[in-house]
């Protein structure tokens, strides 16, 4: 059912300027024959949003609505897009006719007739203030969060590795019970406020790899045998194995911190006394993989492609979220796939679960 079928074409000129007529979305038309591309048509969102009326608009260039604002980047490639006769979307600072301030996301298309002449120009415009403004509460939020908790954290970390480490005195096996568990977690709030902080790194795409040669087997025995005392601690029995021993150009540290992620998901989802093991190996397509595979209670099929993606949490078996911001698998994919690599997982319900991820050796 297409309005060329049952509408006659004065009837569909006339839906078609109903429609933009009713459109909550500004439209203006310009003509570009005439000097200074006046607006030739405005339809009443725009006069909405700009607070001018339609006699005020018309036969005007559109440039009114930035008053005295007129260094802005956007600006130039929107004169480059307009003098090219082609289509761009960007975001302006615009002013009402009451002078308050709004972001105006606009989109700027030239109009052909049938011989393919440019016969005028349509703009779109949307007041997107709100959506701006929520981005910036949102960034004072993560300086609010990198610079007024971080700070703290670091400070009670240090302390209470002092007291830990007797320098402040001696300690008693009481007190020290209680520090230790005060440092773990200041530990992994120190972690958090650094997940998310990632992930607005990644966000804005200023997530910076530092990239160097090295060999995956020894970096990968390196974090297994850090986190060693952490699966003691839950009974888990925790073992590597290198099958292989690739060279790789990688930032080593980001490595780290995604082993160290799938590794304290494995330990947190695995039953006690069960095992998690870590193999490095050389993959099918001969990339070099790493897999940590555990005995937890494995993934459902339908959630497994969620496991990924932003804010994902799985429930426990035991219907208890366990910690953390849901950010992690997420950032290990992004810093994974930033170094050209994949990451994944399989896992069957009841059986356990293995997380891999791969990257091109290095020759
Ligand atoms: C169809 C169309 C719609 C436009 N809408 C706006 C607008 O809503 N706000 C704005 O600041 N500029 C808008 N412009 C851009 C200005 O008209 C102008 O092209 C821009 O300011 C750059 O040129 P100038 O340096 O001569 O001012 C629009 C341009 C066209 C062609």
């Amino acid at each position: 059912m297409f309005i060329e079928d049952h509408l006659s074409k004065s009837d569909q000129l006339v839906l078609m300027f109903q429609a933009v007529e009713f459109a909550r979305n500004g439209v203006v038309m310009t003509d570009p024959k005439l000097h200074d591309n006046p607006i030739i048509y405005t339809n009443p969102a725009f006069t909405d949003i700009s607070g001018y009326s339609a006699e005020e608009i018309l036969g005007h260039n559109c440039r009114f609505l930035q008053g005295e604002d007129r260094q802005q980047p956007a600006l130039d490639e929107l004169r480059k897009a307009i003098k090219e006769e082609r289509s761009l979307t960007v975001v302006l600072r615009n002013y009402k006719k009451n002078g308050a301030k709004f972001f105006n996301e606009l989109t700027v298309s030239p109009v052909r007739n049938e011989k393919g002449d440019l016969v005028s120009y349509v703009g779109i415009q949307n007041d997107i203030t709100a959506r701006i403004e929520a981005e910036e509460r949102i960034s004072d939020f993560y300086s609010v969060v990198s610079h007024e908790l971080r700070t703290p954290i670091a400070k009670i970390k240090s302390s209470l590795s002092v007291i830990e480490d007797g320098e402040a005195g001696p300690v008693s096996d009481s007190v020290r019970r209680f520090v230790e568990i005060s440092a773990k977690s200041a530990e992994s709030l120190w972690r958090l406020i650094e997940n998310i902080l990632d992930f607005k790194k990644l966000e804005s795409g200023k997530f910076r790899l530092l990239r160097q040669r090295l060999r995956l087997s020894e970096l990968v025995e390196n974090v297994v045998a850090e986190f060693q005392p952490v699966a003691d601690e839950a009974l888990i029995q925790l073992t590597c194995q290198c099958l292989a021993n690739p060279h790789v150009d990688a930032d080593g540290q980001r490595l780290v911190q995604v082993l160290e992620n799938l590794l304290s998901n494995a330990v947190k989802f695995s039953p006690r006394g069960s095992a998690v093991a870590v193999r490095v190996l050389m993959s099918e397509s001969n990339f070099a993989r790493v897999e940590v595979s555990d005995q937890g209670p494995g993934i459902a099929q339908q959630d497994l492609s969620k496991l990924f993606e932003k804010f994902q949490q799985l429930e426990s078996p035991d219907r208890r979220l366990r910690g953390g911001t849901g950010l992690g698998l997420s950032i290990c994919k992004a810093i994974i796939e930033a170094q050209g690599g994949r990451i994944g997982l399989s896992s069957r319900e009841g059986q356990g679960s293995t997380f891999w991820f791969e990257i091109e050796p290095s020759s």
